[in-house]
């Protein structure tokens, strides 16, 4: 128990430089911890058919479903071109992250300056999409 968010960091930092993304030049890392304590890392992995390419958080949900566990966290991207941006998560991977969020996730932001923004699911991902009935009231 008790991974830091430091870590998160330093692993997501790592995954990133091993981004496979020759076409568009744009490297993303993604480290996540779940409520089990397991920490699950991916990185881009682009394709010479371009639709074929796959984010870094996608493929970093996939470890973790892979592992067994469901529930994240939090979250950590790390990417950008320029040492002020902040890597934004795409929309699709907004949707895939919710679906295994809670009110009490984190998306943790990292830039190349070393700064960090964070969010909730409600902030990155207001009015979702779910299969859930709406409650009453
Ligand atoms: N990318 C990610 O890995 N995550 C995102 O949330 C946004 C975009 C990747 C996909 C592609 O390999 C590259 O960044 C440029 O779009």
């Amino acid at each position: 128990m008790g991974t830091s968010v430091n870590i998160l960091l330093q692993k997501a930092l790592e995954v990133r430089s091993k981004a496979y993304a020759p076409y568009s030049s744009y490297s993303v890392g993604c480290a996540l911890l779940d409520d089990q304590d397991g920490v699950h890392v991916a990185c881009n992995v682009e394709n010479a058919a371009f639709p074929l390419g796959s984010c870094a958080e996608a493929n970093a949900v996939g470890a973790m479903v892979a592992s067994g566990a469901t529930r994240i966290c939090t979250l950590v991207i790390v990417g950008g071109f320029s040492s002020l941006e902040h890597c934004q998560p795409c929309g699709g991977c907004r949707q895939r992250i919710q679906e295994f969020a809670d009110a009490d996730t984190r998306v943790l932001l990292l830039n190349d300056s070393g700064e960090l923004d964070a969010y909730s699911m409600e902030e990155l991902l207001p009015n979702s999409f779910s299969l859930d009935p709406p409650t009453s009231g």
